[in-house]
């Protein structure tokens, strides 16, 4: 309402004290020039009779009367107009000062958004939607051995995973030789406002979290069909590629109901302990306290799940194991609902699946998923000695490592690097993060780290 008041008035106001000040001056600059023109010839001798000292002098009555009360007004009037104006002027400033604001968004998001079609869209999709990078692999000795296409992760949810400061520092320095070094400190081409135009336009396309989390399922349930996909695809006919796919989607889908009825049990047993405070906040009146308190709930049903999960002795392990196995390697948009793709080597361009068809070289036969890369090694219980309780590890998993910041039972002495992102919902320096994952996903991922 401020924002139309402001537009429209302000409009209006300006044009109000346009015309009073053009009018009379443009008035007074006509008569002028009339006056001057009409004399601009005068007759010989006038100049005598209009001599200044030899008028009759002005009366008292005049100057002190009618002239004074001229004067006068006409300062009334201009008073009266200052008057008025500046406060109506003032009123108009808390809209202009949005409408700035709104304007100074749009700008730089635009601009980020032009710079990222330029420089961007070619590895990382149009509008960040995730592509391919192309990458020449070499082997140790630095031959060639294969052009691949390295999975360019999608940037829609780049700021539920990382802090604005952790993204800025990839682009500065890029990552693994296959994303390029954008920013000065890298030695890049970017200017440190330019770097920030393109955090500023990320942020104006971040997914919501009922879209992030349709994805994870969507990716988790291609995943498991990949795992469950039976036959050497080279050998066989499009015709019973296509019968294979049907029968390993829906034996995913079989899988992914086994998930559903695994947590449906532990959901339950937790609404009934929360039973009171629900049914107190569901007498709230509708509006933003209750969404807000029922989130909370949410996550606290969440949170009681992923505890059951983690239990010792937790009857369905193998379920469990399976859905962590999935969620870790998932493959949607580039792989950045997943694990796999900075700690498992080779997963981003496709070693094993590579194999099959480049004869002859040495990339992998199979995948020692977290065997590390980018991310250390995860095998061989690393994690079960870096975080003794499981629960440590959840929340390592949910927040993500910090700059300097150490972590687990058996801390990096050198502290986290930043770069291992978070994942659920949380708090940090001032801003809320969406999950990425909901507790119970992590509390699977968990639960697969550690059988490996
Ligand atoms: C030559 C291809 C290429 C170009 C051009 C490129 N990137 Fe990347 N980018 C990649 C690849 C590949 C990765 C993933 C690296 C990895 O797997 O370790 C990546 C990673 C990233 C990441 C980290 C994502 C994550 O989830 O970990 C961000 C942010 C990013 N790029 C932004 C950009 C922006 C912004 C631009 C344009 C200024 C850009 N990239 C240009 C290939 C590219
Ligand atoms: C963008 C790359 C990246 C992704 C994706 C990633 N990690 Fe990491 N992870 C790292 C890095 C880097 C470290 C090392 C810590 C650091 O440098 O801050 C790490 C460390 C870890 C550790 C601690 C290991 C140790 O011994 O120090 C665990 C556990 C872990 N990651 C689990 C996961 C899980 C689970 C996921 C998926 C839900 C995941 N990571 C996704 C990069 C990544």
């Amino acid at each position: 309402m401020s924002l139309l008041l402001a537009a429209s008035t302000q409009r209006t106001i300006g044009w109000v004290l346009a015309l009073l000040v053009t009018v009379p001056v443009l008035f007074l600059m006509v008569r002028r020039a009339f006056v001057i023109f009409a004399k601009a010839d005068p007759e010989v001798g006038s100049e005598v009779e209009l001599a200044p000292n030899r008028l009759p002098a002005v009366p008292d009555e005049f100057l002190e009367g009618t002239r004074l009360d001229r004067s006068l007004g006409a300062g009334l009037v201009t008073l009266a107009l200052i008057g008025v104006l500046l406060p109506l002027y003032w009123l108009g400033e808390p809209g202009r000062i949005d409408g700035a604001e709104a304007n100074w968004d749009r700008i730089f998001t635009d601009r980020g958004g032009e710079s990222y079609e330029e420089n961007c869209t070619s590895c990382h999709g149009p509008g960040g939607t995730a592509g391919n990078a192309t990458f020449t692999l070499t082997d140790a000795s630095g031959n060639f051995v294969s052009q691949v296409a390295w999975a360019a992760p999608a940037l829609n949810t780049i700021l539920t995973r990382f802090s604005e400061d952790e993204v800025r520092h990839v682009l500065n320095f890029g990552r693994n030789g296959v994303m390029p070094a954008w920013g000065g400190p890298g030695g890049g081409p970017m200017t440190e406002q330019q770097v920030n135009n393109l955090i500023v336009w990320m942020r104006s396309i971040q997914l919501d979290e009922d879209k992030i989390q349709a994805n994870v399922r969507d990716g988790a349930t291609e995943r498991k069909a990949a795992l469950l996909f039976e036959g050497d695809r080279d050998a066989m006919s499009d015709a019973e590629i296509a019968d294979e796919t049907a029968r390993s989607m829906a034996a995913a889908e079989d899988f992914m109901a086994e998930v559903d009825a695994m947590l449906a049990p532990l959901e339950a047993e937790a609404e009934e302990t929360l039973a009171a405070r629900i049914a107190g906040v569901e007498r709230l009146p509708e509006g933003e306290t209750r969404d807000r308190e029922l989130a909370k709930i949410d996550g606290q049903i969440e949170s009681f799940v992923a505890a059951d999960l983690l239990e010792e002795g937790f009857a369905d392990q193998e379920t469990l194991i399976g859905w962590g196995e999935i969620l870790f390697s998932n493959r949607a948009d580039s792989g950045v609902y997943g694990c796999a793709r900075c700690h498992t080597a080779g997963f981003s361009y496709q070693a094993v699946e590579l194999a099959r068809t480049v004869d002859g070289n040495p990339v992998i036969d199979e995948y020692d998923q977290g065997g590390g890369a980018f991310g250390p090694s995860l095998t061989d219980g690393a994690t079960v000695t870096r975080f003794i309780e499981p629960g440590q590890q959840q929340s390592f998993i949910t927040i993500g490592s910090q700059t300097g910041v150490s972590y687990g039972s058996t801390g990096r002495s050198a502290g986290g690097s930043g770069q291992m992102p978070g994942f659920g919902a949380r708090s940090e320096g001032g801003n809320d993060y969406n999950a990425l994952l909901t507790q119970p996903e992590i509390a699977a991922i968990v639960a697969y780290e550690r059988s490996l």
